[in-house]
C-alpha cells in the first residue's frame, strides 16, 4: 500500500510538472484527486486494511494529497502568469506608430468656380433655380425666338433625343421655365450642364457648364445689366476690373451684346492671358426680346428684362490659369489636388 501511494505521488508530481496548459493541469487534478481519482480511491480502500496499518497509510495518503494539491496550486499560478505574459507580448500595441492617413476630399475647381459665381449673384438678391438637362426643343429653341433655320438647331450641333426633345445646348431654356412659372419681378441665376456636338479639344467639350441670369421687372434697362455685370466682374476678378459691351446678335435678346472684362492679369496693358488685347471676352447678354416675353405671357409693354449666359469652364480656366479644358474632366488627382 505504501509503495503504491509513493508511486501515485511520483506520477502525479511528474505530470503536474510537465503540464503546459491550465486545462491539462485540471485533467491531472481529476485523475488523482477527483471523485474517482486514483488517490481518492486509495483513501477509500483504507477501510480494508488491517486496523494497525490504517493510521500510517492514512497519514501518508493525506500528506501526499496535500503535496499534490500544493503543487497544482503552484503550477496554476505559474501557468496563469506565463499565459498573461504571452498575451501581453502578442497583443502589444505600438502606440507610437503613425496612424493611417485619411485623405480629405475637396471640391472640384469647376464646382468651386460655380459656387463663387452663384454666391455673388445671391448676394445681389438673385435666386438660384435649376432646369432639366433633357429639354424640349421648344424651350431650347422656339420659345427663345430661334428662327426655324438657325444653325444651332442643326443635328451637327445639337444632340437630339427625338425631333422635339434635345439635350439642352444652353441654360437659356431655364429663362422660359422661370417666366412661365412665375410673374415678375423675376431675378434668377441658373447654373448647369449643357451639351453640344463638339469634339473635345483645349477649348471645347461636348458637355460643359453655363450660368444663366435673368431679371424681369418694370423699367429694367441695359444700364441695369451693365451695373450688375460690373459688380460681378469686380467681385469675381478684383476691384480694378472693368467691363465693355460690344454689339452682337442672339435670337432671344434685342439689343444683344458680348461682354468683355478688362484683363485681370495685366490690368489692360496686354499680356499672354488676354493675347495682347487688354480685354477678355467673357459672356453673352442682352435685353430679353419682346417675342420671348410675350411668348411666356409677360406683356413687353409693361415689363422689360435683361439676360446673360456665361461659360463656367471659361471663368475657371481664366481664374486658375488652366490652358486646356480637358484637364477639368480627366479627374487626375495630381491636377485636382492643386486646388
Ligand atoms: N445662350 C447663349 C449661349 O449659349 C449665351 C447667352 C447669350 C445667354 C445672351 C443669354 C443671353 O441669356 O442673353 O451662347
Amino acid at each position: 500500500m505504501l509503495s503504491e501511494l509513493k508511486k501515485i505521488e511520483e506520477n502525479a508530481l511528474g505530470e503536474i510538472k510537465t503540464a503546459e496548459k491550465l486545462r491539462e493541469l485540471e485533467e491531472v487534478r481529476i485523475k488523482y484527486l477527483g471523485k474517482k481519482g486514483l488517490l481518492t480511491q486509495m483513501l477509500r480502500s483504507l477501510g480494508s486494511l488491517p486496523a494497525e496499518k490504517r493510521p500510517e497509510a492514512g497519514g501518508t495518503a493525506n500528506v501526499i494529497r496535500k503535496a499534490i494539491e500544493e503543487e497544482i496550486e503552484n503550477k496554476t499560478r505559474e501557468l496563469e502568469s506565463s499565459s498573461l505574459d504571452v498575451r501581453l507580448r502578442e497583443e502589444r500595441l505600438d502606440i507610437t506608430l503613425p496612424g493611417t492617413k485619411k485623405e480629405l476630399g475637396r471640391l472640384h475647381p469647376l464646382r468651386v468656380t460655380e459656387n463663387k459665381m452663384a454666391d455673388i449673384f445671391v448676394a445681389m438678391g438673385f435666386d438660384i433655380v435649376e432646369g432639366p438637362e433633357i429639354e424640349t426643343s421648344h424651350n431650347n429653341f422656339d420659345a427663345l425666338n430661334a428662327p426655324p433655320d438657325h444653325p444651332s438647331r442643326d443635328e451637327t450641333d445639337t444632340f437630339y433625343i427625338s425631333p422635339s426633345v434635345v439635350l439642352r445646348t444652353q441654360t437659356s431654356p431655364v429663362q422660359i421655365r422661370a417666366m412661365q412659372g412665375s410673374a415678375p419681378p423675376i431675378r434668377i441665376v441658373s447654373p448647369g450642364r449643357v451639351y453640344r456636338c463638339d469634339p473635345p479639344d483645349a477649348t471645347h467639350s461636348p458637355v460643359f457648364h453655363q450660368l444663366e441670369g435673368l431679371v424681369v421687372d418694370r423699367g429694367i434697362t441695359l444700364g441695369d445689366l451693365k451695373g450688375t455685370l460690373n459688380m460681378f466682374a469686380k467681385t469675381m476678378f478684383g476691384q480694378a476690373t472693368r467691363t465693355r459691351l460690344r454689339p452682337h446678335n442672339f435670337p432671344f435678346t434685342e439689343p444683344s451684346v458680348e461682354v468683355d472684362f478688362s484683363c485681370f492679369s495685366c490690368g489692360g496693358k496686354g499680356c499672354r492671358l488676354c493675347k495682347g488685347e487688354g480685354w477678355i471676352e467673357m459672356l453673352g447678354a442682352g435685353m430679353v426680346h419682346p417675342n420671348v416675353l410675350s411668348g411666356c405671357g409677360i406683356d413687353p409693354e409693361i415689363y422689360s428684362g435683361f439676360a446673360f449666359g456665361m461659360g463656367i469652364e471659361r471663368v475657371a480656366m481664366l481664374s486658375y490659369n488652366i490652358s486646356d479644358m480637358r484637364l477639368l474632366y480627366e479627374n487626375d488627382l495630381r491636377f485636382l489636388k492643386q486646388f
